[in-house]
């Protein structure tokens, strides 16, 4: 028998992949990467096991996502198409390298992921399997294998001893982790229909968010977030209790439709409270921090990277080298931001930073003006001379 890596989520699909790759003479080792999605890792891995995998790794990747993943792209300001926070695009490639790091220790024969033909998550499996381990089998079994239906699926895994859920399939696919989460199909495939309010699991619906509006600080140090309210919190601490102060107001909800690299636009609402405010934050503290040379020429920066975060060439050169970028443009990015959260809304109302750019002797129109206005007479000569016929 070979053996296989599976990314396992104790899911219908990726439990009956397990029989289904062994009916190919494969056995499966099932990674489960705990990335905050919240689940009963207990029960998953028992699953995994009843469903016939021969060995379970859960791996506790919470750190990772945030450190070494989500920091980053928040570093280079990366929102795809404006908007997305990547949430899911970058738990994929810290996944995947796991699996790797697995199959090397077990000396597996394939990697296997539970993606659909139809997403980008299978784009950034493979693209990490291969740029990893560019020789080793891939298997996608949910692309290929016979079942057309939920129904099919069922049947299948009832007659191969896989637990089947007892509870009603939500409609909806969601994918969750500490930094974000994604919400789709159902009602929502028609782009026209209002969200239900039944999807929302991190954020509180605005109207019924506190009258009171409520002031967040957060501290970043080379644009790094570091503590909250004058306090210290380790990365997925601090994530985490961003996530509930700014989710209590119901910030950071969005409804996009997004391009897919595979051609598909879809509809999908996001919830990423703690990334809504940091990205706020941080996008403030630059602007008060930067010269505005290397404030404007970052933009396209941005954007490369989180088009190359969501097409799943995490580990490419580009990348890195667009991270050592942003490491030095962040050299100065220390500093407070004050924060107004209230029904639904997150607005900065303060900065401040001992790098600080801004000069209010110069901004001023009130007392204690320095700026000389005779000067300005020369530069607007100047200014215009090059375009004067
Ligand atoms: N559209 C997002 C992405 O490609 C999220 C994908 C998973 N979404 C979901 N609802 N299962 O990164």
């Amino acid at each position: 028998m070979k053996k296989v890596v599976l990314a396992y989520s104790g899911g219908l699909d990726t439990s009956c992949i397990i029989p289904w790759l062994k009916e190919r003479n494969y056995e499966t080792i099932a990674v489960i990467g705990d990335v905050g999605q919240g689940d009963n890792f207990e029960a998953i891995k028992k699953k995994a096991i009843k469903s016939g995998a021969k060995k379970v790794y859960c791996l506790n990747l919470q750190k990772e996502l945030i450190e070494d993943y989500a920091f980053k792209a928040l570093k280079a300001f990366a929102l795809y198409e404006g908007k997305y926070n990547l949430a899911c695009a970058l738990s994929r490639p810290l996944i995947a390298q796991k699996q790797v790091e697995v199959a090397k220790k077990e000396k597996a024969n394939a990697l296997c992921h539970g993606c659909t033909g139809k997403g980008n998550d299978q784009v950034r499996f493979e693209t990490t399997f291969r740029l990893m381990v560019p020789k080793m089998e891939i298997i996608a079994p949910v692309r290929v294998w016979e079942f057309k239906t939920r129904e099919e699926e069922i049947d299948y895994a009832k007659k191969m001893g896989v637990p089947v859920p007892v509870t009603k399939k939500s409609p909806y696919s969601i994918d969750t982790n500490i930094y974000g989460r994604a919400i789709e199909c159902g009602v929502l495939e028609n782009p026209w229909n209002e969200p239900p309010k039944d999807i929302y699991a991190m954020t509180q619906d605005p109207q019924k968010a506190p009258n009171k509006p409520e002031y967040v600080t957060i501290e970043f140090s080379k644009g790094t977030p570091k503590k909250i309210n004058g306090k210290a919190y380790g990365a997925v601490e601090l994530v985490n209790k961003l996530n509930k102060i700014a989710g209590k107001h119901g910030v950071g909800r969005n409804d996009n439709i997004e391009n897919r690299l595979v051609g598909i636009k879809s509809r999908e609402i996001y919830e990423n409270p703690a990334g809504t405010v940091l990205h706020l934050a941080i996008e403030d503290l630059a602007s008060l921090v930067l010269d505005r040379e290397s404030m404007q020429f970052r933009g396209q920066a941005s954007q490369k990277y989180a088009e190359l975060t969501y097409n799943g060439l995490w580990f490419t050169p580009l990348k890195e080298q667009l991270d050592a970028y942003f490491d030095k443009l962040h050299e100065n990015t220390t500093g407070t931001v004050r924060i107004k959260l209230y029904k639904g809304t997150a607005t900065v109302v303060g900065r401040k930073s001992k790098y600080s750019r801004y000069k209010e002797s110069l901004a001023t129109y009130g007392k204690g003006d320095t700026f000389d206005q005779k000067m300005a007479e020369g530069f607007n000569h100047l200014w215009a001379t090059p375009f004067m016929k």
